[in-house]
Protein backbone atom coordinates (compact mmCIF):
# COMPACT_ATOMS: atom_id res chain seq x y z
CA UNK A 1 0.00 0.00 0.00
CA UNK A 2 0.84 3.57 -0.99
CA UNK A 3 2.75 5.13 2.06
CA UNK A 4 -0.35 7.83 2.45
CA UNK A 5 -3.05 5.42 1.85
CA UNK A 6 -5.69 8.23 2.28
CA UNK A 7 -4.25 10.57 -0.36
CA UNK A 8 -6.07 11.00 -3.75
CA UNK A 9 -4.24 14.01 -5.71
CA UNK A 10 -5.04 13.24 -8.86
CA UNK A 11 -8.89 12.15 -8.45
CA UNK A 12 -11.94 13.56 -9.48
CA UNK A 13 -14.69 14.01 -7.00
CA UNK A 14 -18.07 14.81 -7.06
CA UNK A 15 -20.30 16.24 -3.91
CA UNK A 16 -24.19 16.15 -4.30
CA UNK A 17 -25.40 19.20 -1.60
CA UNK A 18 -22.60 20.48 -0.87
CA UNK A 19 -23.58 24.51 -0.28
CA UNK A 20 -24.15 23.61 3.52
CA UNK A 21 -23.90 20.92 6.43
CA UNK A 22 -21.38 17.61 6.03
CA UNK A 23 -21.68 17.79 1.92
CA UNK A 24 -19.42 20.99 2.11
CA UNK A 25 -17.30 19.86 5.20
CA UNK A 26 -17.13 16.48 2.31
CA UNK A 27 -15.97 18.05 -0.27
CA UNK A 28 -13.30 20.57 1.92
CA UNK A 29 -12.25 16.91 3.21
CA UNK A 30 -11.41 15.96 -0.10
CA UNK A 31 -10.17 18.66 -1.25
CA UNK A 32 -7.82 18.86 1.43
CA UNK A 33 -6.92 15.19 0.50
CA UNK A 34 -5.66 16.52 -2.61
CA UNK A 35 -8.90 15.74 -5.32
CA UNK A 36 -10.08 17.87 -7.74
CA UNK A 37 -13.56 18.53 -6.75
CA UNK A 38 -17.20 19.32 -8.50
CA UNK A 39 -19.29 20.89 -5.79
CA UNK A 40 -23.28 20.86 -6.44
CA UNK A 41 -26.36 21.85 -4.98
CA UNK A 42 -29.46 23.57 -6.03
CA UNK A 43 -28.01 26.74 -4.98
CA UNK A 44 -24.63 28.02 -6.65
CA UNK A 45 -23.94 31.11 -4.73
CA UNK A 46 -22.71 29.23 -1.77
CA UNK A 47 -20.63 26.66 -4.06
CA UNK A 48 -18.91 29.64 -5.22
CA UNK A 49 -17.87 30.72 -1.44
CA UNK A 50 -16.83 27.02 -0.78
CA UNK A 51 -14.59 26.99 -4.38
CA UNK A 52 -12.84 30.07 -3.24
CA UNK A 53 -12.52 28.52 0.28
CA UNK A 54 -10.78 25.40 -1.53
CA UNK A 55 -8.66 27.78 -3.98
CA UNK A 56 -7.32 29.29 -0.58
CA UNK A 57 -5.46 25.97 0.19
CA UNK A 58 -4.20 25.51 -3.84
CA UNK A 59 -7.39 23.31 -4.31
CA UNK A 60 -9.39 22.89 -7.13
CA UNK A 61 -13.45 22.86 -7.01
CA UNK A 62 -15.83 23.37 -9.73
CA UNK A 63 -19.16 24.73 -8.42
CA UNK A 64 -22.47 23.38 -10.56
CA UNK A 65 -26.10 24.02 -10.21
CA UNK A 66 -27.59 20.56 -9.25
CA UNK A 67 -30.74 19.34 -8.41
CA UNK A 68 -30.70 15.34 -7.37
CA UNK A 69 -34.59 15.29 -8.47
CA UNK A 70 -33.60 16.39 -11.75
CA UNK A 71 -32.55 13.45 -14.34
CA UNK A 72 -31.17 16.02 -17.19
CA UNK A 73 -29.68 17.81 -14.73
CA UNK A 74 -27.55 15.03 -13.25
CA UNK A 75 -26.41 14.23 -16.71
CA UNK A 76 -25.57 17.54 -17.58
CA UNK A 77 -23.64 18.36 -14.06
CA UNK A 78 -21.25 14.98 -14.52
CA UNK A 79 -20.45 15.77 -18.55
CA UNK A 80 -19.37 19.36 -17.14
CA UNK A 81 -17.30 18.18 -14.25
CA UNK A 82 -15.48 15.55 -16.66
CA UNK A 83 -14.94 18.18 -19.27
CA UNK A 84 -13.56 20.79 -16.58
CA UNK A 85 -11.56 18.10 -14.06
CA UNK A 86 -11.33 14.71 -15.85
CA UNK A 87 -13.01 11.01 -15.35
CA UNK A 88 -15.01 10.83 -12.08
CA UNK A 89 -13.51 8.17 -9.95
CA UNK A 90 -15.09 9.69 -6.52
CA UNK A 91 -18.95 10.00 -6.11
CA UNK A 92 -20.70 11.28 -2.85
CA UNK A 93 -24.18 11.28 -2.47
CA UNK A 94 -25.08 13.43 -0.13
CA UNK A 95 -27.82 15.52 -0.82
CA UNK A 96 -30.89 14.94 1.43
CA UNK A 97 -33.77 16.16 3.08
CA UNK A 98 -36.34 14.84 6.25
CA UNK A 99 -40.30 15.89 6.49
CA UNK A 100 -40.99 15.09 10.27
CA UNK A 101 -44.71 14.16 11.24
CA UNK A 102 -46.93 11.56 12.71
CA UNK A 103 -47.38 8.81 9.83
CA UNK A 104 -50.62 9.42 10.15
CA UNK A 105 -50.15 12.76 9.21
CA UNK A 106 -47.67 12.75 6.53
CA UNK A 107 -48.92 14.01 3.44
CA UNK A 108 -48.66 12.45 -0.40
CA UNK A 109 -45.96 15.37 -1.45
CA UNK A 110 -43.71 15.31 1.66
CA UNK A 111 -43.33 11.17 1.23
CA UNK A 112 -42.96 12.02 -2.95
CA UNK A 113 -40.65 14.98 -1.80
CA UNK A 114 -38.04 12.50 0.40
CA UNK A 115 -38.21 9.62 -1.19
CA UNK A 116 -37.35 11.59 -4.82
CA UNK A 117 -34.24 13.53 -3.35
CA UNK A 118 -33.24 10.78 -0.39
CA UNK A 119 -33.35 7.65 -2.40
CA UNK A 120 -34.03 7.63 -6.43
CA UNK A 121 -31.56 11.06 -6.22
CA UNK A 122 -29.03 8.16 -5.02
CA UNK A 123 -29.91 6.11 -7.34
CA UNK A 124 -29.67 8.26 -10.33
CA UNK A 125 -26.62 10.23 -9.45
CA UNK A 126 -25.41 6.63 -9.01
CA UNK A 127 -25.78 5.10 -12.25
CA UNK A 128 -25.34 8.34 -14.18
CA UNK A 129 -21.66 8.63 -12.75
CA UNK A 130 -21.50 4.78 -13.07
CA UNK A 131 -22.59 4.83 -16.66
CA UNK A 132 -19.53 6.93 -17.64
CA UNK A 133 -17.22 4.79 -15.33
CA UNK A 134 -18.15 1.93 -17.12
CA UNK A 135 -17.47 3.79 -20.31
CA UNK A 136 -13.96 5.27 -19.31
CA UNK A 137 -13.09 1.22 -17.90
CA UNK A 138 -11.65 3.10 -14.83
CA UNK A 139 -14.00 2.07 -12.35
CA UNK A 140 -14.36 4.18 -9.19
CA UNK A 141 -15.70 4.79 -5.24
CA UNK A 142 -19.23 5.90 -4.73
CA UNK A 143 -20.25 6.67 -1.11
CA UNK A 144 -23.71 7.23 -0.15
CA UNK A 145 -24.66 8.78 2.99
CA UNK A 146 -27.81 6.90 4.63
CA UNK A 147 -28.29 7.61 8.32
CA UNK A 148 -28.14 5.65 11.38
CA UNK A 149 -31.92 6.22 11.31
CA UNK A 150 -31.99 3.59 8.51
CA UNK A 151 -30.70 0.53 10.49
CA UNK A 152 -34.09 0.68 12.88
CA UNK A 153 -37.74 2.60 13.52
CA UNK A 154 -38.01 6.15 13.87
CA UNK A 155 -40.79 7.84 14.67
CA UNK A 156 -41.69 11.28 12.64
CA UNK A 157 -39.49 10.42 10.04
CA UNK A 158 -41.63 7.23 8.01
CA UNK A 159 -40.03 8.82 4.65
CA UNK A 160 -36.97 9.29 5.73
CA UNK A 161 -36.15 6.15 7.55
CA UNK A 162 -37.56 4.64 4.73
CA UNK A 163 -35.23 6.42 2.05
CA UNK A 164 -32.08 5.90 4.35
CA UNK A 165 -33.41 2.16 4.68
CA UNK A 166 -33.57 2.11 0.79
CA UNK A 167 -30.18 3.72 0.48
CA UNK A 168 -28.19 1.11 2.61
CA UNK A 169 -29.41 -1.83 0.54
CA UNK A 170 -29.03 -0.28 -2.77
CA UNK A 171 -25.72 0.16 -1.83
CA UNK A 172 -25.29 -3.06 -1.58
CA UNK A 173 -26.80 -4.14 -4.66
CA UNK A 174 -24.90 -1.74 -6.67
CA UNK A 175 -21.70 -3.10 -4.89
CA UNK A 176 -22.49 -6.72 -6.48
CA UNK A 177 -23.65 -5.40 -9.47
CA UNK A 178 -20.95 -3.04 -10.49
CA UNK A 179 -17.94 -4.89 -8.98
CA UNK A 180 -17.48 -6.55 -11.86
CA UNK A 181 -16.44 -2.98 -13.03
CA UNK A 182 -14.08 -1.61 -10.28
CA UNK A 183 -16.64 0.72 -8.80
CA UNK A 184 -16.97 0.14 -5.59
CA UNK A 185 -20.09 1.18 -3.65
CA UNK A 186 -20.56 1.63 0.26
CA UNK A 187 -22.64 3.97 3.15
CA UNK A 188 -21.88 5.56 5.79
CA UNK A 189 -24.61 6.21 7.88
CA UNK A 190 -23.93 8.54 10.62
CA UNK A 191 -25.68 9.42 13.82
CA UNK A 192 -26.53 12.80 15.40
CA UNK A 193 -23.60 15.02 13.54
CA UNK A 194 -23.62 18.89 14.21
CA UNK A 195 -24.44 21.13 11.38
CA UNK A 196 -25.81 24.48 11.62
CA UNK A 197 -29.23 22.89 10.89
CA UNK A 198 -29.19 21.07 13.91
CA UNK A 199 -27.25 23.25 16.29
CA UNK A 200 -29.93 24.69 17.93
CA UNK A 201 -32.18 21.43 18.50
CA UNK A 202 -29.34 19.65 19.41
CA UNK A 203 -28.12 22.19 22.13
CA UNK A 204 -31.58 22.67 23.78
CA UNK A 205 -33.40 20.55 26.03
CA UNK A 206 -34.62 17.90 23.87
CA UNK A 207 -30.59 17.49 22.62
CA UNK A 208 -30.13 16.53 26.17
CA UNK A 209 -32.70 13.49 26.15
CA UNK A 210 -30.79 12.74 23.00
CA UNK A 211 -27.55 13.10 24.13
CA UNK A 212 -27.72 10.74 26.78
CA UNK A 213 -29.16 8.00 24.54
CA UNK A 214 -25.19 7.67 23.07
CA UNK A 215 -23.14 5.64 24.69
CA UNK A 216 -19.96 8.17 23.77
CA UNK A 217 -22.18 11.00 25.11
CA UNK A 218 -21.65 13.18 22.80
CA UNK A 219 -22.89 14.40 19.22
CA UNK A 220 -20.51 14.06 16.18
CA UNK A 221 -19.08 16.93 14.69
CA UNK A 222 -18.26 16.81 10.77
CA UNK A 223 -14.77 15.87 11.67
CA UNK A 224 -15.58 12.52 13.08
CA UNK A 225 -16.82 11.43 9.06
CA UNK A 226 -13.23 12.33 7.75
CA UNK A 227 -11.74 9.21 8.66
CA UNK A 228 -14.67 6.82 6.93
CA UNK A 229 -15.22 9.21 3.98
CA UNK A 230 -11.14 9.05 3.06
CA UNK A 231 -11.23 5.71 3.64
CA UNK A 232 -14.04 5.00 1.40
CA UNK A 233 -12.64 7.58 -1.72
CA UNK A 234 -9.15 6.25 -1.51
CA UNK A 235 -7.65 2.59 -2.28
CA UNK A 236 -6.98 1.92 1.56
CA UNK A 237 -10.21 0.35 0.99
CA UNK A 238 -9.50 -1.35 -2.28
CA UNK A 239 -11.79 -4.78 -0.93
CA UNK A 240 -14.16 -3.04 0.27
CA UNK A 241 -17.74 -3.10 -1.32
CA UNK A 242 -21.43 -2.67 -0.58
CA UNK A 243 -20.52 -1.96 3.76
CA UNK A 244 -22.41 0.21 5.36
CA UNK A 245 -19.89 2.33 8.03
CA UNK A 246 -21.86 3.45 11.33
CA UNK A 247 -20.67 6.53 13.03
CA UNK A 248 -22.99 7.49 15.46
CA UNK A 249 -21.20 6.93 18.93
CA UNK A 250 -22.48 4.09 19.79
CA UNK A 251 -25.94 5.21 19.81
CA UNK A 252 -27.06 2.13 17.41
CA UNK A 253 -25.83 -0.57 19.10
CA UNK A 254 -27.30 -0.03 22.43
CA UNK A 255 -29.75 -2.29 23.63
P1 LIG B 1 -28.13 19.96 5.31
O1 LIG B 1 -29.57 20.28 5.20
O2 LIG B 1 -27.20 20.99 5.84
O3 LIG B 1 -27.55 19.47 3.92
C1 LIG B 1 -28.30 18.84 2.95
C2 LIG B 1 -27.83 19.35 1.62
O4 LIG B 1 -28.57 18.70 0.61
C3 LIG B 1 -28.05 20.85 1.48
O5 LIG B 1 -26.91 21.41 0.86
C4 LIG B 1 -29.26 20.92 0.58
O6 LIG B 1 -29.31 22.10 -0.18
C5 LIG B 1 -29.03 19.70 -0.28
N1 LIG B 1 -30.21 19.26 -1.02
C6 LIG B 1 -31.45 19.03 -0.55
N2 LIG B 1 -32.26 18.68 -1.56
C7 LIG B 1 -31.50 18.66 -2.69
C8 LIG B 1 -31.76 18.36 -4.05
N3 LIG B 1 -32.98 18.02 -4.49
N4 LIG B 1 -30.73 18.43 -4.92
C9 LIG B 1 -29.50 18.78 -4.51
N5 LIG B 1 -29.20 19.10 -3.23
C10 LIG B 1 -30.20 19.04 -2.34
O7 LIG B 1 -28.05 18.63 6.20
P2 LIG B 1 -26.81 17.73 6.59
O8 LIG B 1 -26.97 17.44 8.02
O9 LIG B 1 -25.54 18.30 6.13
O10 LIG B 1 -27.13 16.38 5.81
C11 LIG B 1 -26.34 15.88 4.74
C12 LIG B 1 -26.67 14.41 4.54
O11 LIG B 1 -26.31 13.69 5.71
C13 LIG B 1 -28.15 14.14 4.29
O12 LIG B 1 -28.29 13.10 3.37
C14 LIG B 1 -28.63 13.70 5.67
O13 LIG B 1 -29.76 12.89 5.60
C15 LIG B 1 -27.40 12.94 6.15
N6 LIG B 1 -27.34 12.77 7.59
C16 LIG B 1 -27.15 13.86 8.42
C17 LIG B 1 -27.06 13.67 9.79
C18 LIG B 1 -26.83 14.79 10.74
O14 LIG B 1 -26.97 14.58 11.95
N7 LIG B 1 -26.47 15.99 10.30
C19 LIG B 1 -27.19 12.33 10.39
C20 LIG B 1 -27.38 11.27 9.41
C21 LIG B 1 -27.44 11.50 8.08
Amino acid sequence: MATQPFDLAGRVALVTGASSGLGRHFALTLARAGAKVAVTARREAPLRDLAVEIAGFDGRALPLALDVTDQAAIEAAIAAAETELGPLDIVVNNAGIAATAPALEVTAADWQRVIATDLSGVFHVAQAAARRMVAEKRGGSIINIASMLGLGGASLLAAYSAAKAGVINLTRTLAVEWARHGIRVNAIAPGYIETDMNRDTLNSPIGEIMRKKIPQRRFGQPADLDGPLLLLASPASAFMTGACLVVDGGQSVVM
